[in-house]
């Protein structure tokens, strides 16, 4: 029989094809040879990236090769000799096989060809002929390794964080990262001239628009949004201009809290937060709160806890201190809920907000923030 290599070469005529049907017929095998041949090289593989790029520019080169390719010589061999008669038909089904070229074209081939370690067939067959059956199989020798993927270590601190508030009843909400000056600062009682606008190292994408340098801002939005009573969380990715080190990188991870309500009191505050600590670090862990300074808040905190790892005796963990700092918080600003559009009047309301990444540092014991954002597998698959 007449392989596909020599029918390119002849003429309608010499192949003896006079009529549509005869033309058809032919494009259709045409069509089924290239199918086969590109199923038949995906279905080996290749057993390394050179080499999948070789048979995909040979499979390629075979059909589409400007010069001596399968299209050009029918082109230049079936449609342009062709009788007036019949070259409207041979004109559409060479159009109709065009539709099926670019599955050849390399990228494609690329994409589609699988890298196998140990390829279960030789790859060097000649384009088109049969594979031999393979030999059989050494069936005990191990197994290829198939890698399991894990939780990303922060991802898996933000988890474990959001179900113990998803408990008491709060809701997760999310927010821009590219965020306005209005909210990231002025809704928050941070006007354009304070001086603790300089507390967060803004990275500015205009003067209006900012990277968000916390997840604060959610809080406007989620007032304007919902109105109160209002629980929830808010994690998410903030970004400052800061030089990356092991406890600094220039973007990381935050979670916002936020309860209003009636009636809300800074003993809510506490008894919520002191909750959280011995969910997330054990029911033997004490908290204790400083006073601080935020502008959004008032009065404002910082939540620290005992050493979940010595007891507060002073260890490694907490330098020596017996206390780990956890958070600010505070009474959220009569003129925060103002902004956000609530009656400070009717309502008032507690929030904190911390670093998810510092919290698994601490809890995971990785003493370098950085390690978390170099996508090193024998780093991460610890966890
Ligand atoms: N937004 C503050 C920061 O990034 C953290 C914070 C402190 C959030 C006190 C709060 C809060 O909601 O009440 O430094």
């Amino acid at each position: 029989m007449m392989g596909m290599d020599e029918k390119v070469r002849k003429t309608l005529a010499e192949l003896g094809v006079n009529d549509a049907q005869g033309v058809e017929w032919l494009f259709a095998e045409l069509r089924k040879t290239a199918e086969r041949e590109r199923a038949e090289l995906i279905s080996r593989g290749a057993p390394d990236q050179p080499q999948r790029e070789r048979l995909c520019k040979a499979l390629r080169d075979r059909w589409l090769a400007r010069k001596g390719g399968f299209l050009s010589q029918v082109d230049e061999n079936w449609l342009k000799p062709a009788g007036k008669d019949l070259k409207p038909v041979v004109g559409r089904q060479f159009n109709e096989l065009r539709r099926f070229t670019p599955s050849l074209e390399i990228e494609k081939l690329v994409e589609a060809l699988p890298l196998q370690q140990e390829a279960s067939h030789p790859t060097e067959l000649p384009l088109g002929s049969v594979a031999p059956r393979p030999a059989p199989r050494d069936l005990t020798l191990p197994g290829l390794r198939r890698p399991l993927g894990s939780i990303h270590p922060v991802t898996r601190m933000q988890r474990e964080i959001e179900d113990i508030f998803l408990g008491l009843g709060f809701w997760i909400e999310g927010g821009p990262e590219i965020e306005s000056t209005y909210y990231n600062f002025d809704a928050l009682n941070i006007p354009e001239s304070h001086p603790s606008r300089d507390d967060w190292d803004t990275l500015y994408i205009d003067s209006k628009t900012v990277l968000r340098t916390h997840t604060s801002p959610v809080q406007i939005r989620a007032m304007e949004k919902y109105g109160a009573p209002l629980y929830i969380i808010i994690p998410g990715k903030c970004y400052r201009h800061d030089n990356p080190d092991s406890t600094h990188s220039p973007m990381f991870h935050q979670i916002e809290g936020l309860a209003i309500d009636e009636d809300i009191t800074f003993a809510d505050l506490k008894g919520t937060l002191d909750f959280f600590a011995k969910k997330l670090f054990g029911e033997k862990v004490r908290t204790r709160f400083q006073p601080s300074f935020f502008p959004f808040t008032e009065p404002s905190g910082e939540v620290a806890v005992s050493c979940f790892v010595c007891d507060g005796q002073g260890c490694r963990v907490c330098k020596e201190s017996g206390w780990i700092e956890l958070m600010g918080c505070g009474m959220v600003h009569p003129q925060v809920l103002r902004n956000g559009g609530i009656d400070p009047d009717k309502y008032s309301g507690w929030a904190f907000g911390l670093g998810v990444d510092r919290f698994a540092m601490v809890k995971y014991d990785i003493n370098d923030i950085q390690l978390f954002f170099q996508g090193d597998v024998r780093f991460l698959e610890q966890f």
